[in-house]
């Protein structure tokens, strides 16, 4: 009984955000709930740390790629820690032993000749690390990528190429067999579609790209990223390989479902290996509609979330909100108001509730019970109803319903405290008000069972406060005389202004520069000497600018808005250290500052007094 899963092993080219904390959150809550349920579990996740798009991210910010990715790694590593995430291992391409094999795999296949030289030209997109289709959108002659829309680059390249065209058939045989090879069934069908449109053969090397393994016969090529971190899924059990492949389950977002779901089964053929057993594909976070992603910015950090809500808040939210396959949009209130509902208003109060009786009445241990009643009867029936609902939806990887099953059930132990009063029961009759809180305290704690996997920091708390330790969730196996203890608030209420006041503190104090940053600005008080018009450009002037100990041009743009008699001889604030810049031919040597009123300036005055040269702070 082992189980293998997997998440993408994700770019280095910027932190992490929530769409990386998504499919991260899953694997865990699958992981946990697998081990629960008596499997080996082998949980794998990394980092992708090659090719050109980290290249050019690196050499952008300065750094080798190497570095970059030595300290995106950090981020993604405590993140994990903080979500309380239960990896096994942590690959990372440029590990060696990754490095290696993927090597002498790559020789393998080309020996197998499955891999063969020949020559390619075609538009790149190194946001995506793939060739764009030839009817792919053109802006200034420029293709634009269909899947991102950066700009492509066109290369021509000597490459190796997998013969990918071969596995046509042989793959089409094999999603007939497995027909649930890709959950969800939609994801399923694209799969297929894309495969019996026909199939070139794939480009699998570069000699563009510079960061990467090389090609040990030939290494003027570097392998393709896609080739290299694919078989991250085989290296990343290093040891333990014939233990746990196949790998029972890959999770990952349904951008790259035609690597996982066509490439990378076609590379496990060709090299002799047996096939994945199932793709979990799932849909993408949406902010403000669009897809939250490094290349357009619009992305979420997950730690803001986190020190406000707890982590098992976050998982919780995240797999119930939407449906394992369709796309969310996130909105702060969605998560706001969930979070009261379910965990403030539901399981927290009932867990306090039910221990607070506990307590009061009887110490925190409870007294014989009388016998059930109609409405304990009813609990018990219904947990064992629901327990089959949440099994049934959680085995099939669908979390939100599983949890609305048990959120129905939760909600229902709460009406079930307001229709039997234990409150006016009390010590007067300690068997009924024993029977009553036994009967909720056995609801929550079997209900523990399915939270424990989404929420397994709170779970072991509730689970420690009312002394269910070692014991199988089972209805029969909790039973009065347990010692419960008291608990802190799990989940304490929070309203929607507190929460949005605190962010807009934060972000005001992201976005602070301290007074050394401020010192840096040379800002200096100069005076219009001269003003000429610059042939062609109907918008610029340019000024010659007497700034005390010496005299600078400038080009602005002022002329639709003053006359050249109004500037000559006026005194203005400029930013005199600023980097020149060339404007049509001509260089400005810093800029003048002027307030913006719907795009038309209006310049600073500067008292009569003050000479050219004066230091402005
Ligand atoms: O594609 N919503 O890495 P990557 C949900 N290195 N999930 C999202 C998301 C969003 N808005 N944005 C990203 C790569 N993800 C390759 C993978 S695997 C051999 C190589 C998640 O950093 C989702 O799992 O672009 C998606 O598939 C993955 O991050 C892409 O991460
Ligand atoms: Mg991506």
């Amino acid at each position: 009984m082992k189980f293998y899963l997997t998440t993408p092993i994700y770019y280095v080219n910027g932190k992490p955000h929530l769409g990386h904390a998504y499919t991260t959150v899953i694997g865990d809550v699958i992981a946990r709930y697998k081990k629960m349920k008596g499997y080996d579990v082998f949980y794998l996740t990394g980092t992708d740390e090659h090719g050109g798009k980290i290249e050019k991210a690196a050499r952008r910010m300065g750094k080798s790629p190497k570095s970059l990715a030595d300290e995106m790694v950090i981020y993604f590593k405590d993140l994990w820690r903080d979500l309380n995430i239960e990896y096994d291992f942590f690959i990372r391409t440029t590990m060696d032993f990754h490095e290696k094999k993927v090597a002498e795999i790559f020789e393998a296949l080309r020996s197998k000749g499955y891999i063969y030289k020949g020559s390619y030209s075609g538009w790149y997109c190194y946001n995506c690390e793939n060739f764009v289709p030839d009817d792919a959108p053109e802006e200034d002659g420029v293709k634009i990528c269909p899947d991102c829309g950066s700009k492509t680059e066109f290369i021509t390249e000597e490459n190796y190429f997998f013969k990918l065209s071969e596995f046509q058939k042989p793959l089409l045989n094999f999603y007939r067999k497995n027909p649930d090879f890709v959950q969800p069934k939609f994801m399923m069908n694209k799969v297929v579609s894309f495969v019996e449109a026909g199939m070139k053969d794939l480009s699998i090397t570069r000699t563009s790209v510079g960061w990467g393994i090389n090609v040990p016969s030939d290494p003027s090529h570097i392998i393709y990223v896609w080739f290299d971190a694919l078989f991250n899924y085989i290296t990343g059990l290093r040891g333990e390989f014939e233990h746990y492949w196949p790998v029972d389950l890959h999770i990952i977002g349904k951008d790259i479902i035609i690597f996982h779901a066509v490439y990378w089964p076609a590379f496990l053929m060709a090299a002799g290996f047996e096939l994945p057993k199932k793709i979990l594909s799932h849909g993408w976070w949406l902010v403000n509609k669009k897809k939250m992603s490094k290349h357009t910015g619009n992305v979420l950090a997950p730690q803001i979330l986190i020190d406000n809500f707890g982590a098992d808040a976050l998982r919780y939210f995240l797999l119930r909100e939407t449906t394992i396959g369709l796309d969310g949009n996130f909105s702060h209130e969605s998560f706001i108001e969930r979070y009261n509902a379910d965990l403030a208003n539901e399981l927290g109060n009932i867990v306090s509730r039910t221990i607070t009786m506990a307590l009061k009445y009887f110490g925190g241990v409870l007294p014989a019970p009388g016998p059930e009643e109609d409405k304990d009867v009813e609990m018990r029936k219904n947990w064992l109803e629901t327990e089959a609902e949440v099994k049934e939806a959680y085995d099939n990887y669908e979390f939100s319903k599983g949890l609305t099953f048990l959120w129905d059930y939760l909600r229902s132990i709460n009406k079930y405290l307001v229709k039997t009063e234990p409150w006016k029961t009390g010590r007067k009759n300690p068997k009924r008000t024993s029977r009553v809180l036994l009967t909720a305290l056995r609801a929550i704690f079997c209900s523990s069972k399915f939270v424990y996997p989404v929420m397994p920091s709170s779970t072991g708390k509730i689970i420690k406060a009312i002394d269910g330790e070692n014991l199988d969730f089972s209805w029969d196996r909790y039973k009065e005389g347990r010692k419960i203890k008291s608990i802190e608030k799990l989940f304490p209420r929070i309203g929607k202004e507190e929460f949005f006041k605190e962010e807009t503190k934060m972000e005001e104090e992201k976005n602070y520069v301290n007074i050394e940053d401020f010192r840096k600005m040379g800002l200096k008080v100069g005076k219009i000497i001269e003003v000429s018009e610059i042939e062609n450009a109907d918008k610029l002037y340019l000024l010659k600018v007497d700034m005390g100990d010496h005299q600078r041009q400038l080009v602005a743009g002022l002329k639709q808005y003053y006359s050249p008699e109004e500037l000559i001889g006026r005194k203005i604030v400029v930013v005199s250290n600023l980097k020149p810049v060339k404007l049509r031919g001509y260089e400005s040597q810093g800029m003048l500052l002027a307030a913006d009123i719907k795009g038309k300036p209006y310049l600073l005055d500067v008292p009569g007094e003050v000479p050219p040269g004066s230091i402005v702070r």
